[in-house]
């Protein structure tokens, strides 16, 4: 793993495999992300038994892939795994499966067949995973739609599982044990009734001038509604955080806040009105919350929540961000349809059926695992 969303993914899953006594779990971080990473890992008791430390300021990806590559072919060799997992769509998770098929070693590929069908949107992420699902061996799919993604390119159905995703797993493990936030920053920003509006943005194909364009609406917001607290939790990466500085700094009611750990994030995630983002894992877990979510990007790969009325996609230009959250803040029956609309990314209990397929490719189980449906 190497980013804050494949720690939150995986958690469940080695939590799952470290209970199986037939399983011995191993954690390799790249850390392509070094602080989203070390703030996140012990929330699912793992501690890397490698740790590659890739990461470095402004790097590109040319850069992390090479780095990452080298250093996972050195960690197989020593590790010497029976099969190598990798979760979602980063650059960790395409040199993972690549390393490990260059060892000959058996590829799982967790959260697969999510498709846009545009190789640039988002980039790099799309072609991460088709590459991803070229090298894997087992495919587990979260909803039934990404089953049939991988079909229609020709994947053999029975290397296919479907499990639901294993972010509703840690969404309800962590959602079980809300922190306290008294005496945190939080408290006081979530302090009275304001409605909160919880954003984050950090999609390459959005750095720039579309992240301008998203920040802009967001201050518009502010400005129109006076009952309405903006929280955008910043990614470190540098190109976002001096955007959302230069257009924010200074705006009333908006917050721009350090990514928080994941708890006090799942805490904000439940007690928000609305979210407004482009992150993959935040269209997932705001469904399963009952919390309606504008995506600002052009394309999704997550189509089920957009379909059930739990998401809409929004884009970049600030006039119609502004008006889907404006429509979102005023009309009670428009808002309440998203609110209630079903969750279809999973039920919690991914991990134990993607540890059912181990089983059974290992030949431990003689019976298919359960689906999730
Ligand atoms: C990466 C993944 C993306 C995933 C996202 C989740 C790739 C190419 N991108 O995007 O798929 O959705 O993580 O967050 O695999 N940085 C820090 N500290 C950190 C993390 C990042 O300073 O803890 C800075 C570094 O300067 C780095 C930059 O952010 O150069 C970008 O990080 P990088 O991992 O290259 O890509 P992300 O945009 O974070």
């Amino acid at each position: 793993m190497g980013t804050r969303p494949e720690v939150i993914k995986l958690g469940p899953v080695y939590g799952e495999l470290s209970r199986r006594p037939e399983f011995m779990p191993l954690v390799v971080a790249t850390a392509q992300h070094r602080q989203m990473l070390d703030q996140m890992l012990p929330l699912f008791g793992m501690t890397p038994d490698l740790d590659l430390n890739i990461m470095q300021e402004g790097q590109t990806l040319g850069q992390v892939t090479c780095r990452a590559l080298a250093g996972l072919e050195q960690a197989y060799a020593e590790l010497k795994p029976d099969l190598v997992l990798v979760q979602g769509d980063t650059t960790t998770v395409l040199t993972g499966a690549l390393a490990a098929f260059y060892a000959r070693i058996p590829v799982g590929h967790v959260e697969a067949g999510l498709r846009t069908n545009n190789k640039f949107s988002p980039f790099p992420e799309e072609s991460n995973r088709r590459l991803t699902g070229v090298l894997a061996d087992l495919h587990f799919a979260a909803t039934p739609l990404a089953r049939d993604n991988l079909l229609a390119e020709g994947t053999a159905s029975e290397s296919i599982f479907v499990t639901g995703n294993t972010v509703i797993d840690a969404l309800q493990m962590i959602a079980a044990h809300p922190p306290k936030l008294a005496g945190t920053p939080l408290e006081a920003l979530l302090r009275g009734d304001r409605r909160v509006i919880l954003v984050t943005a950090h999609r390459r194909e959005n750095l720039g001038e579309p992240l301008r364009q998203v920040c802009r609406a967001l201050r518009k917001i502010a400005e129109d509604f006076a009952d309405v607290q903006v929280i955008y939790a910043i990614h470190p990466n540098p190109q976002v955080r001096a955007v959302a500085h230069e257009v924010l700094d200074g705006a009333e009611r908006v917050a721009l806040i350090d990514p928080p750990d994941y708890q006090y994030f799942v805490a904000l995630m439940s007690r928000a009105y609305l979210a407004i983002t482009d992150s993959g894992g935040v269209q997932e877990e705001a469904p399963a919350l009952d919390l309606p979510v504008l995506v600002t990007r052009d394309t999704s790969e997550r189509p089920e929540g957009i379909a059930s009325g739990a998401a809409e996609l929004v884009g970049t230009d600030p006039e119609r961000i502004y008006h889907a959250a404006a429509r979102l803040l005023t009309e009670a029956e428009a808002y309440r349809a998203m609110q209630q609309a079903p969750c279809p990314y999973g039920d919690g209990q991914a991990s134990r059926r993607i540890a059912q397929a181990l089983e059974y490719h290992f030949g431990l189980r003689p019976e298919q695992p359960e689906e999730y449906v």
